[in-house]
């Protein structure tokens, strides 16, 4: 078999891990994120059940959104990248299906667990997102294995297996032992799984596929080896910190060991931000393709946002040996999670989707629907983290408002966002070809 074909096969599964990445968002993750404020501010009396529904929302929206969505990109441009075959390729349907298991299990378990036959279902849904973890791991690692020499963002994405795979296995070890009085994971074991989550898996693959992409979009010098081994090796100390900071118990020096991971994930989020030229025009990009640039750009300006809030949160921390207070963190948190991870998922729908690109045909429509996704995800940021920044003021009460019309606005982006995939979708060639023919 040609190997050029071995490694641009289609992977029928692609389109189900994009369409599973938008279900569970638009059935889990923002349906909670919209209705987890209302039940503060309605004051509806959700018990210990709260606690366990924030904790289902970030796991469906981190695993489940960003997580289905980056899995599926990286079966489909990992190969295209280490211009090797998709190795043990076979196993993409059975990750999306162990994954979809886990999510599900989940978030109907942790917070039902005085139910029977939860604490079982809760242990299931964590073994079935680990075994997705490890055969993800297994698929790209040894797909890699082979262009580590070549390819020199590989160590961003194998930075991101490990960390898939270990938020999955202390996320089991340490699901297993919750009770139904107490179906929520501490709060120091939770900062440090969302730290895994998010700067050992969620970042790494997505400064992977950008520190790959665009400094050709934006004509800039790309980053060597060695700037991409120093930027993965700072995300991994600071998860490796953060991981073993638990050992220390929870006093000071505990608290000083995340504030450094926190300064170590941030200086190589501000090292990221000047490897891609963003700032610089998109001369590479096709003209057709080029408003794409204003997502990508608001995605990156979110990043240098959160790395300064984080490095500042952290820095403070290390002088006075306190914990980042919780709402810094919720912010930090979620500039990430819309500003730059939803914000970039947009950003490769409209650029990389195939069925999408034919959509570049209509120039107008097309920029449009950029403007319309930008303006909807950069107000859901905006509102998210000053529900969140209000937290820490005499204004508390009103941060939950602001919280939930974000979650309106958030759930519109990512419908907005389906209904323009299943529009490109639905839209037959021919009438792609004719508006072509009859341009001026
Ligand atoms: C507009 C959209 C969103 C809204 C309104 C929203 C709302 C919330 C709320 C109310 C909380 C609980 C905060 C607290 O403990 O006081 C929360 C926590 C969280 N959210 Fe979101 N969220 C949104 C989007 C996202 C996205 C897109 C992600 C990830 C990709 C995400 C990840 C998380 C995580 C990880 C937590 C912490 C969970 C934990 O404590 O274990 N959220 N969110």
């Amino acid at each position: 078999v040609n190997p050029r074909a071995r490694i641009a096969r289609t992977d029928w599964t692609f389109p189900w891990f994009i369409g599973a990445a938008l279900l569970v968002a638009v059935a889990g993750g923002f349906t909670l994120a919209l209705l987890l404020p209302l039940a503060q501010l309605e004051g509806w009396d959700w018990g210990a059940r709260w606690p366990a529904l924030v904790q289902a929302h970030g796991h469906l929206q981190v695993v489940g959104w960003a997580g289905l969505f980056v899995a599926g990109m990286a079966f489909r441009l990992v190969p295209r990248f280490a211009a090797q075959p998709l190795r043990f390729a076979w196993l993409t349907p059975v990750v999306l299906a162990l994954l979809l298991a886990g999510l599900m299990g989940r978030t109907i378990a942790q917070p039902w667990l005085n139910k029977p036959g939860m604490h079982a279902l809760l242990i299931g849904s964590g073994l079935s997102e680990s075994v997705a973890a490890s055969l993800f791991a297994l698929s790209i690692g040894a797909t890699l294995a082979r262009a580590t020499r070549t390819l020199s963002v590989a160590p961003l994405f194998l930075l991101g297996c490990v960390g898939l795979l270990g938020q999955a296995l202390l996320g089991v070890a340490w699901l297993s032992r919750l009770t139904p009085s107490l179906p929520v994971i501490s709060d120091q074991r939770d900062e440090v799984l969302l730290g895994l989550q998010f700067y050992g898996f969620l970042l790494p693959f997505v400064l992977g596929v950008s520190l790959r992409a665009l400094p050709a979009f934006f004509k800039h010098r790309a980053p060597g080896s060695f700037e991409l081994w120093g930027l993965a090796g700072l995300l991994a100390a600071g998860s490796t910190i953060g991981v073993g900071s638990l050992l220390l118990g929870n006093g000071s020096m505990a608290m000083r060991a995340r504030d450094i991971a926190a300064v170590l994930t941030a200086s190589a989020m501000l090292g990221a931000f000047f490897e891609t030229g963003v700032w610089k025009p998109p001369l590479g990009l096709r003209p057709s393709a080029r408003p794409a640039a204003l997502l990508i750009r608001t995605a990156y300006l979110w990043l240098l946002v959160a790395s300064v809030l984080l490095a500042s949160g952290g820095v403070a921390g290390v002088i006075d040996g306190l914990a980042m207070p919780p709402y810094l963190d919720d912010a930090i948190r979620h500039i990430l999670a819309l500003g730059v991870f939803s914000t970039s998922i947009a950003a490769m729908a409209q650029l990389l989707l195939p069925l999408l690109a034919q959509r570049r045909l209509q120039r107008r429509a097309a920029q449009r629907e950029i403007w319309i996704l930008w303006a909807l995800f950069t107000l859901a940021t905006t509102l998210r983290m000053l529900g969140a920044l209000l937290q820490a003021g005499s204004a508390a009460a009103d941060s939950f408002g602001f919280i939930a019309l974000s979650g309106l606005v958030g759930m519109s982006g990512v419908l907005y966002l389906a209904s323009t995939m299943v529009a490109a979708i639905r839209r037959p060639p021919a009438e792609i070809l004719l508006q072509e023919i009859r341009r001026p």
